[in-house]
C-alpha cells in the first residue's frame, strides 16, 4: 500500500470535515485509489475546543510549524484561513518540499504568485480547488481542461451568503438584515460577514479566476469590489418589472485596455442562466470563441462539499509525491496589461428621487448627454409633486458614468440618487 502522512494546518469546518471523511472513507479511498492516506498531526489554536467530528487520539498540536517539519508529514493541508499565520506556514512547507493543499482564497489571492513560485522551485504542487467555488471543480477545469482556448470572458456567483441573502429578499420578501442572519446561521457566511456583504470575498476569488483565465497575475488592488448592503426590496422589485434579477457576480473579462476583473452587484437579464442560480449555491459562466459557453454550478460553501475538493487535490498531490517527478506549476503566468477600470465600458440602472415638474427630465438627461453617457431607457412613476425614475444607460466607459452620477446628484430637482447599480447585458 502507497501510505501518504497528511498534516492538517486546521480542524473547524471544513478540516473537521475533512478528517472525518479520511477517516471513515478511508478503505474506500484505498481501493479507488490504492493510496493510504493517513493523518499524521493536526494544528489547531485550542485542543480543549469541542469539535463537530472526533480527532482521532494524539494528533493534535499547537505547534504548526514543528508540524510541517515533522518526517512523518509527507503533504500539508491548509484549512486554518486567513493569511497570517496561514501564508508563512504554507511557503514553509513548500520551502521544505511538501507539497500543500489549501482552500484559502484570501492567502492565494494575496499571496499566490510567490507561492506558486516557491511550489516550482521546490518542485511540489501547490493545489487550491476549493479555493474558489467551494465543492465545484473551477479551478482545474481553468488551468488545465481549458488551458487551449483563448478565454474571453468568466463570470461568475462566487460567493454563496450573498446570493442568498438576495434569493430571500427577491422570493419571499425577507429583510436583507434577516437573510444575512439566516446565512450566518446556516454556517454560508465567514465569521465577520463583512467580507461576504461587501464584495471581498468575491473579489479574492475573481482575482484568482481572473489569474488562471488569462494567464497572468492579477492582485487584489486590481480588482474593484462593492458589495449588496445598499440593495433594497425596492430596487429588487424595478429591477424584475425591468426584466432582470441583481446578482452580486464576479467578472474577468479580456477587454481591449488588458485583463479586467471586478466585483459588483448587477441587473442581469432574467433569461441569463446565472439569473436561475438560487440560495448558496454557485455557478462559474465562462465564454470562449470555440467553446462558446460553458456553466459550471454547485454547492459554493460548506463542510463537505469544501472537503471533497480538499479531498481530490489531497489524492492528486499523494500520487505526484508516490510518482517522485518533480512536479511543474499546473499554468505559467507572464506579464500583461492590466485594464484601467475608469476605462472599461459599464452600463448602469440609477434610481433617482425628483421633483415632479417641467423641464426636470431635460437637466437630468444634459447631465448625462455632458458626461457622454446615452440613455437607453427611462420610465417614470409620479406621486403628488415628486416622483421616481429609472434610467437605464448604454454602454460608455466607467469614469465617463461616474461622472455623469456626480453631475446628477447635484442638479436641484434631484432629491436624491436612490440607487445605482450596474447592468451586465449583451445589449450595447
Ligand atoms: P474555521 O471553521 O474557522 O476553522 C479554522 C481552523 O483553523 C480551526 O480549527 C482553528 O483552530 C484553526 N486555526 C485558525 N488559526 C490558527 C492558528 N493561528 N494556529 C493554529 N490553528 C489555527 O474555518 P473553515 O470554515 O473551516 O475555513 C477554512 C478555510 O477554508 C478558509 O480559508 C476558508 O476561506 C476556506 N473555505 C471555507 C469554506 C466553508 O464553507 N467554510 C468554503 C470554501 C473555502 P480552533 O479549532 O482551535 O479554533
Ligand atoms: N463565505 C463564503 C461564501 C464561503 O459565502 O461563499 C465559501 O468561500
Amino acid at each position: 500500500m502507497n501510505t501518504i502522512g497528511i498534516g492538517l494546518l486546521g480542524a473547524g469546518t471544513v478540516g473537521g470535515t475533512l478528517i472525518h471523511r479520511l477517516v471513515t472513507e478511508h478503505a474506500a479511498i484505498a481501493a479507488k485509489t490504492g493510496l493510504d492516506l493517513q493523518i499524521r498531526r493536526v494544528a489547531v489554536r485550542d485542543p480543549s475546543k469541542p469539535r463537530t467530528f472526533d480527532i482521532p487520539e494524539g494528533l493534535l498540536t499547537t505547534e504548526p510549524a514543528e508540524m510541517i517539519t515533522d518526517p512523518e508529514v509527507d503533504l500539508v493541508v491548509e484549512v486554518m484561513g486567513g493569511q497570517d499565520p496561514a501564508g508563512d506556514l504554507v511557503l514553509q512547507a513548500l520551502q521544505a518540499g511538501k507539497p500543500v493543499v489549501t482552500a484559502n482564497k484570501e492567502l492565494i489571492a494575496a499571496r499566490g504568485a510567490q507561492l506558486i513560485a516557491a511550489a516550482e522551485e521546490s518542485g511540489v504542487a501547490l493545489l487550491f480547488e476549493a479555493a474558489v467555488g467551494g465543492g465545484i471543480p473551477i479551478i482545474r477545469p481553468l488551468s488545465e481542461t481549458l488551458a487551449g482556448e483563448r478565454l474571453t470572458r468568466v463570470m461568475g456567483i462566487v460567493n454563496g451568503t450573498t446570493n442568498y441573502i438576495l434569493t430571500r429578499m427577491s422570493e419571499e420578501g425577507t429583510a436583507y438584515a434577516d437573510a444575512l442572519a439566516q446565512a450566518q446561521d446556516l454556517g454560508y457566511a465567514e465569521p465577520d460577514p463583512t467580507a461576504d456583504v461587501e464584495g471581498a470575498d468575491a473579489a479574492a476569488k475573481a482575482a484568482i479566476l481572473a489569474s488562471l483565465a488569462f494567464g497572468t497575475w492579477v492582485g487584489l488592488d486590481h480588482v474593484p469590489h462593492s458589495g449588496i448592503s445598499e440593495i433594497t426590496a425596492a430596487d429588487i422589485r424595478y429591477a424584475r418589472d425591468l426584466g432582470y434579477a441583481i446578482k452580486l457576480l464576479g467578472i474577468a473579462e479580456d477587454t481591449p485596455a488588458g485583463v479586467s476583473a471586478r466585483v459588483h452587484p448587477v441587473l442581469l437579464p432574467l433569461e441569463h442562466p446565472l439569473s436561475a442560480i438560487r440560495g448558496a449555491t454557485n455557478a462559474i459562466f465562462i465564454e470562449g470563441p470555440a467553446i462558446d459557453t460553458l456553466l459550471f454550478a454547485g454547492p459554493g460553501a460548506g463542510g463537505d462539499p469544501t472537503a471533497t475538493a480538499v479531498l481530490g487535490d489531497v489524492i492528486d498531490a499523494a500520487r505526484e509525491i508516490l510518482a517522485g517527478a518533480q512536479v511543474a506549476p499546473r499554468i505559467r503566468f507572464s506579464e500583461a496589461a492590466l485594464a484601467d477600470f475608469g476605462g472599461v465600458p459599464t452600463k448602469w440602472y440609477v434610481r433617482l428621487e425628483v421633483d415632479d415638474r417641467p423641464g426636470v427630465l431635460a437637466q437630468i438627461a444634459a447631465a448625462f448627454g455632458e458626461a457622454n453617457v446615452s440613455i437607453k431607457s427611462v420610465w417614470q412613476e409620479g406621486t403628488d409633486d415628486e416622483a421616481t425614475l429609472l434610467i437605464v444607460t448604454h454602454r460608455a466607459p466607467e469614469d465617463a458614468q461616474q461622472d455623469a452620477l456626480a453631475a446628477v446628484k447635484h442638479l436641484d430637482c434631484v432629491n436624491a440618487v436612490a440607487a445605482a447599480i450596474r447592468v451586465e447585458s449583451e445589449e450595447l
